[in-house]
Parts: C-alpha cells; structure tokens; sequence
C-alpha cells in the first residue's frame, strides 16, 4: 500500500498549496503580493475557513484545497461524513468545490472501514493530479487560439495560485508567452478583493509577462484605446447551456467584447462544467459581506450603513462566448 502521509504537490514554482506529513502547507492569498505568508494546518476546519475567508481562492483550487482538506480529516480520523459536509458548506459557486468532494466520498464510500484512510487519500491525490493536467492540456490548446502581438484582457485571477498547475485563463497567456509569442495582458482590478490588481498583476510580473492594470470602469475605453484583440477568463461553474459564472464584472467584460466585436474565450477544466444545471438562472450565486464594497482592504470608504448588494459572481449567457477552452480541447455549445 502507497503511504498515506506522502506528499502532494512538492515542486518548484508558483502553487497555492502543497501537503507533506506535517500538513497542509497554504500560501495565504490574502497577503499578496506584498507578503509571502505560508500557515501549516492539520485541522480541516482551518481548511474550510481558508475557504471561506479566500485565503485560498479560484475555482480549482478550492476543489484541491477541500481534497487535501479530506485528507487531514481522514488521517486524524474524523467523522468523514461531518468533514465533507462543513467544506460543502465553505463557498456556493464553485463546481470544483463538489466535483473534488464527490470525487473523494465516492472513493471512500465505497472503501471497506480499514481501507479508508488509503481511498481518501488516492482519490485526493488523482483530483490535485488531474487538475494539474487539465492546467496543462488547456495551455496547449489555448495558446493555438493566441496570436503573435495578442493583447489579452482578463479579470480576477485564473493563474497558478488558482488551480493546481499553470491556471486556466491565465496559463492559457503563459503558455503562449512560453511558445515565444509577444502577449500583453490586460488586467481589470476586480473590485471588492482585487484578486485582479494583487495577484494577477503580481504572476504576470513574475512570469516576465507585459501587463498593464486598469479598474474595472475602464474596460470598455480599454479595449478601443490599448487595442485589445482577445479576451480569456476562467470560469467557477457553468451550465449545460453555456451559461458561465465567474467572478462579477465577467458579464461586463463580456458584452464590452461583443460590441467590440472582441473574441471571448472561457478556459475552465471539465470539473467546473455542471451537466445537473440547465441555465445559468439555477446556478448558485454567492453573496458575500456589505463591508466588502463599503471599503477597500478594510478602510472604510462609503456611509457605513449604505444598503449594499454584493454578489461575487455573475453570469455571462454563452451567446457571448466565443469558445470554451478545456483540457479535451476548444469547445461550443451546444457540449
Ligand atoms: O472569489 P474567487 O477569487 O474565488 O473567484 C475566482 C474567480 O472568479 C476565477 O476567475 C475563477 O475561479 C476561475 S480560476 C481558475
């Protein structure tokens, strides 16, 4: 039998989070990019606030994070069952977050008692495993879509901090910038967390990437004035229809596209695609506190009992979707 202690995403380069016999070891996402603050947690519910809190973020990740998260449960040999329930509970939107978990409680579940620990931790490893892959697969075929000169607009953060490989909307601009194509990115800020400004700028930075940061009110200037030729996103779950959720201001960008007749692509591995969903009316859409959009990075900025609205997702309808780029290949639907 392979060691239930042994490690998940040890390697070089940029990750959200790798496990080793100590734990499972988090980059804290909300500290970047000025601070690298790494936490070691055995517990699953300091994984589950990670979840909660964005420390970790970006739909893959989540799914990766709440694998591991099953793993430190089943190897302190917790109730499973309460385990799966409490990450299921951490975040709405996501696919990945359920597709993980149903991933792992299918394994176990159908594991005798004493064969427990050895399932979670399998299934655990060949999520995180086929994560990285699909990374890599919608590289590849992303990058055939991106041309030399490209200036690629995107919002939030699909990079590597979001997925367990390269990323998906934004490892689909670094895989072509690895071919040696020359691609400029355009990052919108994405209020209220800035996941845009602080970590999608920061990657690219590290990647050598040429990216120029904007906020999210100038992306219709943006695309006339900096000559914007492709659009690429990420996606946290999308319908039978197309219908894609991601972070709120995708829809914007969207329809800023299509006026501009600008390709729009969604990257997204087969894990964030939700084939119980119709239409993207009956995807769940997460609400998140007032304080968010009351201020920024906790200073106050608006009346401080302003009636706020705050969803953290949108949803873009799939006629304002070029293609879907994903491991098995560049797609469109009808899937
Ligand atoms: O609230 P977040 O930061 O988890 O939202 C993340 C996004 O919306 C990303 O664009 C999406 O998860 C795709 S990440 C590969």
């Amino acid at each position: 039998m392979k060691d239930p202690n042994r490690s998940m995403l040890v390697r070089e380069g940029l990750r959200p989070f790798f496990l080793d016999e100590r734990g499972l070891h988090l980059l804290d996402q909300r500290a970047l990019p000025h601070e690298e603050r790494w936490h070691t947690f055995t517990e699953l519910e300091d994984v589950a606030q990670a979840i909660e809190t964005l420390a970790v973020r970006g739909a893959p990740a989540i799914g990766g994070a709440a694998a591991l998260g099953m793993v430190l449960a089943a190897r302190q040999g917790h109730d499973l069952e309460g385990a799966d329930r409490r990450l299921r509970a951490t975040r709405p939107t996501a696919k990945n977050l359920f597709a993980a978990l149903d991933e792992v409680k299918a394994a176990w579940s159908a594991a005798a008692p004493a064969a427990r620990l050895a399932a979670v931790v399998d299934a655990a490893e060949r999520h995180v495993l086929a994560d990285e892959a699909a990374c890599a697969a919608m590289g590849a075929h992303g990058a055939a879509l991106i041309a030399d000169g490209d200036v690629v607009i995107t919002i939030c953060h699909s990079g590597a901090l979001a997925t367990c490989g390269i990323g998906t909307g934004l490892g689909v601009v670094k895989s072509a910038h690895a071919q040696g194509k020359r691609v400029r990115v355009v990052a919108l800020e994405t209020r209220p967390l800035l996941q845009g400004a602080r970590l999608t700028a920061w990657e690219c930075l590290r990647e050598g990437i040429p990216v120029t940061l904007i906020t999210d009110g100038m992306s219709a200037f943006a695309v006339e004035r900096l000559g914007v030729t492709r659009a690429v996103v990420g996606a946290d779950r999308i319908a039978r229809d197309g219908s894609t959720a991601n972070k709120i201001g995708t829809r914007t960008l969207a329809t800023v596209c299509a006026a501009a007749r600008v390709p729009f692509h969604v990257a997204a591995p087969m894990s964030t695609f939700d084939t119980t969903i119709a239409q993207g009316v009956d995807i769940p859409i997460e609400e998140r506190a007032a304080d968010e959009v009351r201020g920024a990075r906790g200073t106050p900025i608006a009346p401080h009992d302003v009636p706020v609205w705050n969803p953290s997702f949108d949803v873009t309808p799939p006629g304002l979707v070029t293609s879907f780029i994903t491991e098995r290949g560049v797609l469109t639907p009808p899937f």
